[in-house]
């Protein structure tokens, strides 16, 4: 059964173990998530420290997809905190383990977290994801609107630089 939730950040920590292998199992698949491969369990363990201080300071969402209670996949959403960017928030890190994939997890970790930018009254949301990545499809089958393409936005593991996708979506205020 899956189940989604939202992390506070004590919580969140109690899956700090599951919560790095989530981030080093995407990134040495090749995922473009920020990070290059193979990325060093201590590197991964320090990002996540930093996420669960911005979710401890309010600043930032973290919602976890539990499959038979084992954590399978995650997704942040950033408060913006600007004065003039406080209806507006970022979905970040939609990361799905690979031996969770293609039940549709990524679909209920993205409906959650629009369930909940809702809640916080965030209406505008934008986000980015490599171009031609399996997330690109995705996100424009759950109704995001491409505002355009940067090319050689973010490095990659080979060596070569990639071109990024940035999306939006505005909710009903
Ligand atoms: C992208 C990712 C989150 C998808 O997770 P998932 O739980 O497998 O996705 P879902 O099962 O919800 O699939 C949603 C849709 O995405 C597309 N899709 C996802 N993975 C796919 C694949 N391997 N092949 C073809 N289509 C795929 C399909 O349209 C799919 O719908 P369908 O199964 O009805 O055909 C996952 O592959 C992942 O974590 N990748 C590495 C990290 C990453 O790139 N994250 C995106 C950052 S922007």
């Amino acid at each position: 059964m899956v189940r989604i939730t939202r992390l506070t950040a004590p919580q969140a920590h109690d899956h700090l173990e599951a919560l790095v292998d989530l981030l080093r199992d995407s990134v040495d698949g090749g995922a473009s998530v920020g990070y290059l491969p193979p990325l060093d369990p201590a590197a991964a363990r320090a990002y996540w420290e930093s996420i669960l201080a911005e979710v401890a300071a309010g600043a930032r969402l973290l919602l976890a997809a539990f499959q038979d209670n084992q954590l399978a996949g995650s997704v942040q959403l950033e408060l913006v905190q600007k004065p003039n960017g406080r209806h507006r928030a970022e979905v970040a890190k939609l990361l799905v383990h690979s031996r969770f994939r293609r039940r549709g997890m990524a679909q209920a970790l993205m409906r959650a977290v629009e369930d909940q930018a809702r809640a916080h009254a965030r209406t505008t949301l934008v986000l980015d994801t490599r171009q031609g990545d399996w997330a690109e499809g995705l996100y424009r089958k759950l109704g995001w609107t491409e505002a355009g393409v940067i090319p050689r936005f973010a490095l990659n593991g080979d060596g070569g630089v990639d071109p990024t996708v940035f999306f939006y979506k505005l909710l009903e205020g």
